[in-house]
């Protein structure tokens, strides 16, 4: 059976940065699964038929990263046509052995509530906008307000919104270097594993 690690949070918490250090520390396959919504959003269209047939192309684009992007994201992500059309392939990703590590916002709720790790990743919105606009390059006021605009929407929607699953550990990132970060979530699944 393959090891599912599910990491979820709000947006600049550091997750990626940890599910792609974890992924590399264990071997296992990676999907950041914003990405999805992200190519939905920016296709334009129809985003429910954008949804369903999204191709390798699509997420390729090189602009998917981009602050609009992911505003665009948070809007489809609220259609629950457009977050069924996109369960399929999160579960075939998730099946793939030795393990996965899935990021995003729902992974450890709705996508794989029986993963052997679930992980919760915050830090303060000062220190979320701050990392964003090093990022980007952008302003750190907008990127707060953008950050914030997108965490409301994400977390007040009807369907899979951003919450921690009841047995998810949350790793704060506000005060903490990457390694220290990466050090903690390593731990956690190192335990995990010696448990199961
Ligand atoms: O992780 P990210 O910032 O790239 O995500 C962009 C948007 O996509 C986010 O604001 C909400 C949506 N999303 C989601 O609803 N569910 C996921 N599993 C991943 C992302």
């Amino acid at each position: 059976m393959p090891f599912i690690i599910a990491i979820d949070g709000p947006a600049a918490s550091g997750k990626g940065t940890i599910a792609r250090a974890l992924a590399g520390h264990f071997g296992f396959h990676h999907l950041d699964t914003g990405l999805l919504y992200r190519a939905t959003g920016v296709r334009g269209g129809d985003p429910v038929i954008a949804a369903r047939t999204l191709s390798a192309d699509d997420l390729a684009r090189p602009d998917l990263r981009s602050a609009e992007a992911g505003q665009a994201a948070s809007r489809v992500a609220a259609i629950p046509e457009v977050r069924a059309a996109l369960v399929d392939f999160q579960h075939r990703f998730a099946a793939q052995e030795p393990g996965a590590v899935l990021d995003g916002r729902d992974i450890g709720t709705v996508i794989c509530p029986d993963a052997q790790v679930k992980l919760y990743v915050v830090a303060s919105d000062r220190v979320r906008a701050a990392r964003r606009a090093a990022e980007l390059g952008a302003d750190p006021a907008r990127m707060l307000t953008e950050l914030q605009d997108r965490d409301r929407r994400d977390s007040e929607r009807a369907t899979a919104p951003l919450r921690p699953a009841p047995d998810a550990v949350v790793i704060d990132t506000s005060d903490m270097a990457i390694d220290q970060a990466v050090a903690t979530a390593i731990g956690t699944v190192e335990r995990a594993r010696e448990a199961g």
